[in-house]
């Protein structure tokens, strides 16, 4: 499933992270891949040492955990802090898969099952830089307003076409999700939509606590925590 979200961060939120990264300190994005993802990396990061990258992530980690359409579809046990990424003059990344597991700190590991990319750049401020998602159904082409994100499955091949005119700064990150299981986690999104509408429309009320249950009960089933 691919989710948008949209209005993950406020025009505020957005301004102070734009502003932040004209001071950052920008590193080729070659650095934080394996063999296969570096000959198709062409982009800057910021460097992970750089102290506005930490204050920056936050403010993106505390937008997206506040958002009830993230928490919902992502169900997230622990998610990477955000990072932040700049394609520029061709800039481009091929066409990969993420790795599976990523390291958090020294003890604690993070397997990938969401690859969220937030969107910092206007569109229609530069050409190119479509985030090309490949699922079962053919590709997506994603290009969101500033402050929209994307969440998709990590295990899909997807990349980031080549920026041939202005500036394309998105923070990106990684959930380990609570349900590993996409199928499961997408019934379940599916029914918390659903449930919700039921509420909205006034339903019978009894009914709708006991589809609460179902899904609380269905979720002990599949969670790891
Ligand atoms: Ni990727």
């Amino acid at each position: 499933m691919l989710l948008h979200i949209p209005g993950v961060l406020t025009a505020d939120e957005l301004q102070a992270i734009r502003h932040g990264l004209e001071s950052a300190t920008w590193t080729d994005g070659r650095q934080t891949v394996g063999v296969q993802g570096a000959q198709v990396k062409r982009n800057l990061q910021v460097d992970a040492n750089d102290p506005i990258r930490a204050e920056l992530a936050a403010l993106v980690e505390s937008a997206v955990r506040r958002h009830p359409l993230f928490f919902a579809a992502a169900l997230p046990l622990r998610i990477l802090t955000p990072r932040f990424n700049c394609y520029q003059q061709g800039g481009t990344y091929g066409m990969h898969v993420d790795g599976a597991v990523m390291q958090v700190d020294a003890q604690t590991h993070l397997r990938s099952d969401l690859s969220c990319t937030v969107f910092l750049s206007e569109p229609e401020s530069y050409a190119g830089g479509e985030l090309v998602i490949r699922d079962t159904y053919g590709e997506h082409d994603v290009k969101l307003a500033a402050g929209d994100a994307i969440l998709y499955p990590s295990g899909s091949l997807h990349q980031v076409t080549p920026v041939t005119q202005g500036q394309r700064l998105a923070a990106f990150f990684w959930v380990q999700s609570m349900v590993r299981d996409h199928q499961q986690r997408t019934m379940l999104f599916e029914m918390d939509a659903a449930i919700q509408s039921l509420r909205v429309s006034n339903a019978d009320e009894d009914a709708i606590v006991q589809l609460t249950g179902v899904y609380h009960n269905l979720l002990r089933q599949w969670a790891e925590v």
